[in-house]
């Protein structure tokens, strides 16, 4: 048996989803990039424990016991742990109905094939600007050109499908909205244009939030009118159609002018092996000791247990509360 910490229940004992759905599992909390929104300088502090390929196998198995079925990677940047591709090839082993990687695509270059080969289908890259200049800015330091070419062999990878993730930061990057919805359409790629959230680094940012009626209104030129959509069982983006193409669209991200916590179905695993059941508070337990013993079973009772802390969807409004600041982002993997 294992002592669990003791759990504080912080909304109605019954979540309103019974049990988690789709994960997110921080493969390393490291990054090779210091996005403004994200952290504060290249040099803050990294988990000390980390979880081998043997007991990610573990929490995955317990994981996909308690309920699991949709499972994506995160870091960090985790294309930086260098067992990536195996824990994608072992993902596709399970019959998921869904495996995903989000990454800055720094690795890309070298890695969009292997992964590929593992049988990954979808990639989510993180991509705010679209000059060098700009880019090195909002990144602290990173190389456009480096990311380009990730993009690149992504593209001739042949996956399913390829989001790009832009967060917008007023007098930042919100002059590119137009530049990079018709960078990512020209290329068959999805664009998502998100809010910053008041999370971690992002709370410093409350003054340059674009919201996404704003960004809307800047692209109404290149979009349908009507409600945006939510996608099944594919997250919090609400889409939009191009006016004259159906084949393209737009997704927003309103984590601070709209939250989406009602029926939210996610669990997050950090890399340490913390379960967190939302993205806006710290807490959560630990499965590290259950994973690292092989005990796929002890996960998935500590998945159970970790579930019953997710706050109620209702009345609790995500990264809005002010929780959201205390929590780092690069540490949950967003
Ligand atoms: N607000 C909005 N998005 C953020 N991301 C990281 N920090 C923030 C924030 N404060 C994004 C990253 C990545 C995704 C995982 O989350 O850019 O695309």
């Amino acid at each position: 048996m294992y002592a669990l910490p003791v759990l504080q229940t912080r909304s109605s004992p019954e979540a309103a989803v019974q049990r988690p759905r789709s994960v997110r599992l921080s493969l390393t909390d490291r990054c090779d990039l210091a996005c403004i929104y994200c952290r504060p300088h290249r040099h803050d502090g990294y988990l000390d424990e980390r979880l081998d390929l043997e007991a990610w196998q573990t929490m995955v198995r317990g994981l996909v016991t308690a309920g699991v079925r949709r499972v994506r990677l995160t870091g960090g940047e985790p294309l930086l742990h260098r067992d990536v591709v195996p824990v994608v090839r072992f993902l596709d082993t399970l019959g998921l109905d869904d495996v995903a990687v989000t990454t800055n695509a720094t690795r890309l270059e070298k890695l969009a094939k292997p992964l590929r080969d593992a049988g990954l289908r979808r990639v989510n890259i993180s991509l705010d600007s679209l000059d060098a200049g700009r880019f090195a800015r909002m990144t602290r330091g990173g190389r456009l050109d480096v990311v380009l070419r990730g993009v690149d062999a992504a593209l001739a990878a042949g996956f399913d499908e390829i989001k790009l993730n832009a967060v917008i930061v007023e007098d930042e990057n919100d002059a590119e909205l137009e530049d990079l919805v018709q960078w990512s359409w020209a290329r068959g790629i999805v664009p998502r244009l998100l809010e910053v959230m008041a999370i971690g680094e992002g709370a410093n940012l409350k003054d340059r939030v674009v919201t996404a009626n704003e960004m809307r209104a800047r692209l109404a030129h290149l979009l349908t009118s009507g409600e945006a959509e939510r996608e099944k069982d594919r997250g919090p983006a609400r889409y939009l159609l191009a006016r004259h193409d159906a084949t393209k669209k737009v997704g927003f991200i309103t984590g601070t002018s709209d939250t989406y916590c009602k029926g939210c179905d996610r669990l997050r695993v950090a890399s340490d092996g913390m379960l967190r059941p939302c993205l806006a508070t710290n807490d959560g337990l630990s499965a590290a000791s259950m994973a690292r013993d092989g005990d796929a079973n002890a996960v998935a009772n500590a998945v159970a247990d970790a579930w019953t802390m997710k706050p109620d969807g209702e009345s609790f409004k995500g990264c809005t509360e002010s929780s959201a600041a205390d929590v780092s982002m690069r540490g949950i993997g967003g």
